[in-house]
């Protein structure tokens, strides 16, 4: 099937925007909308394990399309894991409460490389609800494939458990271990490829890379560490006509050297206000975010407050994608959540 016949460029919004075109408001989809906050979500994980969810392609699709029902969005984002990939490589691990648990993380290991065994067909699953999604959804809503950039998908790799949310033994590790830590980098990669090939094959419209623990070193070590394969893996999204949007969550000041060459929209933290990410990103690329989730625990007047400083900013640039600044926590609201998406669609947008 060719990416024409999945989503009918022309009704989508999100699509039309990253083609450049002109539209009346700008698309939103939010970081994590499928699983996390939807009422429709908590009750199939009262009956299904995550793992159950993620394999299954009728209940993995279905769970895709949720939020395009539940909350409107513009966009479906596959249901998976950024942990497909570890898993691809033959690490173990479980989700639990407490977050992914590794049985055998890298940190503990004699031997890391030894310990890893590439096997990227064992990622077949994950195309299954692709096939899945495209067969059930809309054509107006495009579907948005991710994987986790080389260094998030590390953090959890070598630590065994986000435990404490800024990876002290995963960090110290990749110092003290340099080589090894651009070897491992380069398997990481090397399966994040064939993961986007397969994603792409199956007929994603639109690719995320998350790198949500970007922020952890210092912008000179990643840019020499990790940005090589985040273009490589750019390279592989864009050759095949697709856009790539990339989160490199806390990289500060090092968004001003992202260049056109590594991404057509570059995901904004909470972090960062819009209109300064604005002057400060390249101009060539497209900006997506920047909602702070925690937001949606105040009042509904707080939120609209918030969401009016929107208006200006998207009166004066097209090339923008209303998202959060990072993922849907837990147990926010969901009627803040569902007030919100009925609020950027209703919105005068002053176009
Ligand atoms: O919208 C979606 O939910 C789409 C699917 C999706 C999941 N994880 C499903 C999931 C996506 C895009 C992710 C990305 C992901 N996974 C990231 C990057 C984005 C971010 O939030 O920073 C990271 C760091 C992970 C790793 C991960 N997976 C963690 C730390 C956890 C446990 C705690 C948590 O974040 O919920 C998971 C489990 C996980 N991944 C769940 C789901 C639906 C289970 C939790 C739940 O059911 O809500």
């Amino acid at each position: 099937m060719t990416k024409e016949q999945n989503t009918n460029s022309r009704n989508s919004l999100l699509l039309k925007t990253m083609a450049g075109e002109q539209t009346k408001r700008p698309p939103f989809w939010f970081m994590r909308q499928a699983g996390r906050v939807l009422p429709s979500y908590r009750l199939l994980k009262e009956k299904y394990s995550l793992w159950h969810m993620m394999n299954t392609p009728d209940i993995g699709a279905d769970v895709t399309l949720l939020p395009v029902n539940d909350l409107g969005v513009d966009a479906a984002i596959l249901f998976s894991d950024i942990l497909m990939v570890p898993y691809a490589m033959g690490m173990g691990f479980e989700f639990t409460e407490n977050g992914p648990v590794f049985s055998s993380p890298l940190a503990g290991s004699t031997d890391p490389i030894a310990q890893l065994n590439p096997d990227p067909s064992k990622l077949r699953f994950v195309y299954n609800i692709i096939d899945k999604v495209i067969e059930a959804k809309p054509s107006s809503i495009p579907l948005i494939g991710f994987c986790g950039a080389p260094l998030t998908v590390m953090c959890y790799m070598i630590q065994g458990l986000g435990k404490k949310a800024d990876f002290p033994e995963a960090i110290r590790f990749m110092y003290e271990n340099r080589s090894l830590t651009g070897e491992i980098i380069e398997i990481v990669t090397d399966v994040s490829i064939e993961y986007v090939r397969g994603q792409i094959k199956h007929g994603i419209d639109v690719f995320q890379l998350f790198d949500t623990h970007a922020g952890l070193v210092p912008f000179d070590l990643y840019n020499e560490l990790f940005m090589p394969s985040i273009k490589r893996i750019s390279r592989v999204v864009r050759d095949n006509n697709i856009p790539f949007i990339y989160f490199p969550k806390g990289m500060g000041m090092g968004i001003k050297t992202v260049t056109p060459d590594i991404c057509d929209y570059l995901s904004i933290d909470w972090q960062t206000p819009m209109e300064m990410a604005r002057k400060a990103v390249h101009k060539e690329i497209g900006l997506q975010g920047n909602l702070d989730p925690r937001i949606l625990y105040a009042s509904r007047k707080e939120i609209a407050a918030r969401l009016e400083k929107y208006i200006a900013f998207g009166k004066s640039n097209r090339d923008w994608i209303f998202n959060l600044g990072h993922g849907f926590i837990k147990d926010t609201p969901y009627d803040n959540a569902k007030f919100m998406a009925n609020w950027i669609r209703s919105a005068h947008w002053n176009r």
